[in-house]
């Protein structure tokens, strides 16, 4: 693991104060107005410009997490959380980089302009000579000719925000931004239209099509011409209403209003696109304090014919007390982006006709596959395909469960509900029905957080038959009479199925895996003469296996585990049986024999990753940024494209085999999992193998995925630079550690050390640039901050940006 010198600590420490965004906290800047000709750059230090009162800056802001891009906006200055009421260009924001500035010119008011001279954004005055810009403090933007006589001001051009005093007109829209901090358009927008009705609605993005509306005043001339909505005021006392135009007012909310004079006063389309006013005591102390918002319930508001609803697909929406969103899948539904918790949610289980067909097919009953689980108070009400009626609670039950279209039933009075995938705008109601969600039977879990697998029933009939083979074995002949049958290969689930051998042919492309006795193995190996290698869960010895032609194999004999049960040591070896990937070693078969258990593997003819890198002779350049790719694309497999997610706890280069084509395979993967159900829960020691380890490990956090993406940082580091993480040989101390000798570089801007030279790589400096920086925000010690395996292969692809990482170690690391 990463560590290094307190000296450093400090040093790095005094590198984090000076790169935290300074702009927001620069207030000491004077009222002084913007006179034409000058400019403000925009830089991690910049000073805004402020408005009198010096409640409100004008200037750039850091986009969060975000180091060189900032906005232009308008915030307020005294409040310590930072609120933006208005940025530049909305469709999409004018995201500028460091050193892009912003002019004031007489003909065209405010250009923003980035470092080349290209044009981000303008004001475009058309009528009028610019003369100064001048923040006022209603926090409005304004620019104006020598008489002081406004030709453009922010409050025109809202975003998604609007302040006391601000108005808009016929035709005005606001428009949410993608995610909190996300300020690209969303797909909320809040508009008075041309009729004058003041609407909320969704639009279809990209475009600019509006969807029905989810909340409308009736302000529309339609309704009454003469007392249809003019403007959307916000007045300077905190109210907010529709200007009639016979006078009168539609208020939007009915009381609520606060002293404008000791609070500051917002109201925001939220990205979840809830419109609400909120506020803040000037004095500087407390929060913003929800006031009111429209819609009154946006959960069973939005609701269209098509489309997901607030939440995505299969989700289920909640309100929470400021009436914004919570989505949340059902149970044994997990969201497809971990990140988007707005998002579609997806089953932990496969469900389709053709599995359900085929495990009928060998004998199984669907209701052995599936049970319905009773979800209170939720509905699905654009889902159905069906109703059915008069029926019972338990005729509708079984209705669906052998229905293999039927994802929920909803039984009410004497009708039911059937409904089909997706689910969509899910919410809590409160009706007298109930709602019966279809969930596979879990029989076991694989990995504490992952998904669940199935062995159906009819397997276990077959236990005291202890030959467990695949019928159609390409690999390993034909006597055999029991199979595992793995619908869609691959990664679709798995769910086997046994068949007796005279029945229909099955699938060749389902796994061969065998069972093999002690003996067999003890033939094949010689008596356990060659060893290949040894390692953290056995040695591993080279075999023959004779079946119509010799097959060189690997069996690994392991050390550990002995007080597991037979059915669970066979349900985690079929799991691992699943995997399929080109970079990931297979196995073929297994050995169980109460203490004497065995894994039979591929056998790879060129040895390890760890050989072959640290060996004297360098690999080429090309080779090792294939390597790498092929080692994240075999991890983002086990993390993302098996049904099953397994974590592999222990990725360091001696675990990556090359075969003849010198593909990177990952090995001993699955076995993390074996090796933690053998303990008990209390006592979780550190998996894993010193110098590839997590932080996490030592610190009695969560274990998740990000271990491997830790691991994977530093074994990345290791094929660029061809050596070991930890070396203390080196002359210099400074690189004894390679993360933080490889951080160094990187700052210092000399990657060139790191691969001594090498004129293959330096030819090819975008990509080790690229590399080194993946592998930065790879070690990065809170694991929350390092990016999914996922995205690591994205940056490494060069599909995705890769940003400057932030200093991996924390200066208040506690590191050993
Ligand atoms: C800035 O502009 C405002 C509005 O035109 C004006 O009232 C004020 O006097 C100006 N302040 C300075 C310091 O020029
Ligand atoms: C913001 O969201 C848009 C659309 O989803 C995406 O293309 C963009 O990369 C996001 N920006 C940031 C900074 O995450
Ligand atoms: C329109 O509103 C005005 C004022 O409230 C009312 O006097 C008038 O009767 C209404 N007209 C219609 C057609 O409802
Ligand atoms: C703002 O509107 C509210 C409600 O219509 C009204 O009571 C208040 O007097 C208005 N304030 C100003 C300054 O016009
Ligand atoms: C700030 O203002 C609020 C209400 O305006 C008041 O309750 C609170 O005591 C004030 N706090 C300070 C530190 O002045
Ligand atoms: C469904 O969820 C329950 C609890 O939330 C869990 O016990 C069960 O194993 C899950 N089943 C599947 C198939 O994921
Ligand atoms: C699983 O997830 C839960 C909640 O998301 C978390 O509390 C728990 O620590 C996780 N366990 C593992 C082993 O990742």
């Amino acid at each position: 693991m990463a560590s290094s010198s307190p000296s450093k600590h400090v040093f790095l420490l005094a590198l984090f104060v000076l790169l935290l965004p300074i702009s927001a906290f620069a207030q000491t800047n004077n009222g002084l107005n913007i006179s034409v000709g000058t400019s403000l750059t925009a830089t991690q230090n910049s000073s805004p410009r402020l408005s009198p009162s010096g409640d409100f800056a004008f200037g750039f802001c850091q986009l969060p997490n975000q180091n060189n891009l900032f906005l232009l906006c308008i915030w307020y200055a005294k409040i310590p959380d930072k609120t933006i009421v208005w940025y530049a260009g909305n469709n999409p924001p004018a995201t500028a980089q460091t050193g892009s500035k912003v002019s004031l010119t007489s003909d065209r008011g405010l250009v923003l302009t980035d470092t080349q001279g290209k044009e981000l954004w303008t004001s475009d005055i058309v009528v009028g000579d610019v003369y100064k810009g001048v923040m006022t403090d209603q926090g409005n933007f304004q620019l104006q000719d020598r008489s002081s006589e406004t030709l453009w001001q922010s409050f025109d051009h809202p975003t998604d925000t609007i302040l006391p005093s601000q108005v808009i007109d016929r035709g005005g829209i606001l428009s949410s931004r993608r995610t909190e901090t996300n300020f690209t358009r969303g797909r909320f927008q809040l508009r008075l239209q041309q009729d004058g009705n003041l609407v909320l609605n969704t639009i279809n993005l990209p475009t600019d099509f509006a969807n029905t509306p989810y909340y409308a005043s009736g302000t529309d001339d339609e309704t009454n011409s003469s007392t249809s909505g003019m403007q959307l005021v916000f007045n300077e006392t905190g109210s907010i209403y529709v200007s009639r135009k016979n006078g009168e007012r539609f208020g939007l909310a009915d009381g609520g209003v606060v002293s404008s004079r000791d609070n500051y006063i917002r109201a925001t389309l939220n990205f979840d696109g809830v419109f609400a006013q909120y506020y803040h005591p000037k004095n500087g102390s407390g929060s913003w304090t929800y006031l009111w918002s429209i819609p009154g319930d946006i959960c069973l508001n939005i609701l269209l014919d098509l489309g997901a609803g607030v939440c995505g697909f299969n989700s289920v929406c909640t309100l929470n007390q400021e009436n914004r969103p919570t989505c949340k899948c059902p149970r044994n539904y997990t969201l497809i982006d971990p990140n988007d918790e707005y998002g579609d949610c997806k089953p932990d289980f496969i469900q389709g006709c053709a599995e359900d067909e085929l495990f009928g097919s060998q004998g199984g009953d669907v209701l052995d596959l599936y049970d319905l689980v009773e979800v209170p108070n939720t509905n699905w009400p654009t889902s159905d395909y069906i109703v059915l009626r008069p029926f019972t609670a338990d005729m509708c039950r079984e209705s669906c469960l052998r229905d293999c279209l039927c994802a929920v039933a909803i039984f009410g009075g004497e009708a039911c509900w059937k409904k089909k995938l997706p689910l969509s705008n899910g919410r809590v109601v409160n009706e007298n029905s109930r709602a019966f969600l279809k969930v596979r039977k879990a029989k076991y879990s694989i990995l504490p957080n992952g998904s669940h697998g199935l062995v159906p029933k009819v397997l276990e009939k077959e236990k005291d038959q202890d030959t467990l083979i695949l019928v159609g074995s390409v690999l390993l002949g034909s006597s055999v009479f029991v199979n595992f049958l793995f619908i869609a290969a691959a990664c679709l689930g798995f769910f086997f199925i046994y068949q007796k051998k005279k029945g229909k042919t099955v699938n060749v492309s389902a796994v061969n895996l065998r069972c093999f006795t002690y003996k067999e193995l003890e033939a094949a190996t010689d008596g356990f003469k060659e060893e290949l290698g040894r390692g953290a869960f056995g040695i591993v010895y080279k075999g023959i296996i004779q079946t119509s032609s010799s097959v060189v194999v690997a069996v690994k004999k392991l050390n550990f585990m002995a007080r597991e049960s037979e059915k669970e040591f066979r349900n985690e070896v079929n799991a691992i049986a699943q995997t399929h990937h080109k970079n990931l070693v297979r196995l073929l078969g297994y050995c169980d024999e109460g203490q004497d258990r065995m894994l039979v593997y591929e056998y790879l003819s060129n040895g390890t990753l760890a050989s072959f890198v640290f060996a004297d002779k360098k690999p080429s350049w090309k080779e090792r940024t294939e390597f790498a790719l092929g080692v994240a694309k075999g991890l983002l497999y086990l993390h993302e494209e098996c049904s099953t997610q397994i974590i592999h706890c222990d990725i360091k280069p001696q675990n990556i085999l090359l075969d003849d084509f010198y593909n990177v395979k990952i090995s001993d993967f699955g076995l993390a999992k074996l090796l933690m159900m053998n303990q008990s829960q209390t006592q979780t020691a550190v998996r894993g193998t010193k110098g590839y380890v997590a932080p996490e490990w030592f610190r009695n956090k969560a274990i998740t995925a990000k271990v491997d993406v830790y691991s994977f940082g530093v074994v990345l580091l290791e094929i660029i630079c061809c050596r070991r993480s930890v070396d203390m040989e080196v002359t210099d101390e400074r690189q004894e550690i390679l993360t933080d000798w490889a951080y160094d570089c990187f700052r210092e801007g000399t990657l060139e050390f790191l691969v001594n030279w090498e004129a293959e790589a330096l030819n090819d400096i975008k990509t080790l640039e690229t590399y080194v920086k993946v592998s930065m925000w790879c070690v990065q010690e809170n694991p929350s901050v390092r990016p999914t395996i996922r995205k690591v292969v994205q940056m490494l692809e060069g599909v995705v940006e890769v940003h400057d990482p932030p200093c991996p170690f924390p200066a208040y690391s506690i590191t050993n």
